[in-house]
């Protein structure tokens, strides 16, 4: 299958910042959280010696990938057993985001850093099971109270690139009959985000991100005392 046309800019954007992360901060056996068909597999594989993935049985997704099944909020997996996490487009889905981050703070190892990508301002999708938005502060607050660090919170666009994806997806809705067969939509959500693309550089607003890349670490200095937790 070849590349989606809709939205070649913001899986760019995506896949640039995360590459930077992926190698800036995980190491050693990784969870993948909510993993589908575990499609950061070749990205993360110079950095991590085992890429374990976990979703739950009702997924849409390929299951041929998936090593673990369990739940964002249960994963089959001893305490502090990874040593980073990767979460990416999972937290919308979550009934119970907090029970989740918690989870994945339980299975990280003291020291041990988690890589989510959420999105903010994006059109509803997976329904029914699509939840939620996230504000950077509610970011803030989900991961701190649960006793994450955040080591990096960072916005993926500005107003442009977040107005011109909603556009070009809308637009795709009319790519039928002649329309399709001249690849009319295709030349013009192209020209558009590239269009868009520039704009963001030159007048960046982050108001309006499509999507925050969080960066949490498990402070180092806790450790278990008889099952126990403590700083
Ligand atoms: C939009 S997909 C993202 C998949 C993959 N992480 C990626 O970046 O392409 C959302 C994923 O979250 C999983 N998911 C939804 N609810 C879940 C839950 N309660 N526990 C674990 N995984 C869940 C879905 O099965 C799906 O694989």
């Amino acid at each position: 299958m070849g590349r989606d046309l809709r939205n070649l800019l913001i899986n760019r954007i995506l896949e640039r910042e995360l590459r930077r992360s992926v190698a800036a901060h995980l190491s050693g056996r990784l969870i993948d959280i909510g993993c589908g068909s575990k499609p950061y597999r070749e990205m993360v594989a110079p950095y991590v010696r085992e890429h374990v993935g976990v979703d739950h049985e009702g997924t849409a997704h390929d299951r041929s990938r998936v090593d673990l099944w369990g739940t964002a909020y249960s994963i089959p997996a001893a305490d502090a057993s990874f040593d980073s996490a990767l979460c990416t487009a999972v937290l919308e889905h979550l009934e119970e985001p907090e029970l989740a981050i918690r989870e994945c703070h339980r299975v990280l190892r003291p020291g041990g850093s988690a890589l989510y990508t959420v999105p903010f301002i994006w059109h509803l999708h997976e329904e029914p099971r699509d939840f939620f938005r996230y504000s950077k502060y509610g970011l803030h607050h989900l991961f701190e109270k649960v006793g994450f660090e955040i080591v990096e919170l960072k916005a993926l666009s500005g107003f442009w690139v977040t107005f011109g994806q909603l556009l070009v997806y809308n637009l795709y809705r009319f790519n039928r009959g002649p329309l399709r067969w001249l690849r009319l939509v295709d030349a013009t959500g192209l020209a558009l985000q590239g269009s868009f693309y520039v704009l963001d550089r030159l007048d960046r607003t982050e108001q309006w991100t499509w999507m925050y890349l969080v960066v949490a670490r498990k402070p180092a200095s806790l450790t278990v005392e008889s099952g126990r937790e403590v700083s």
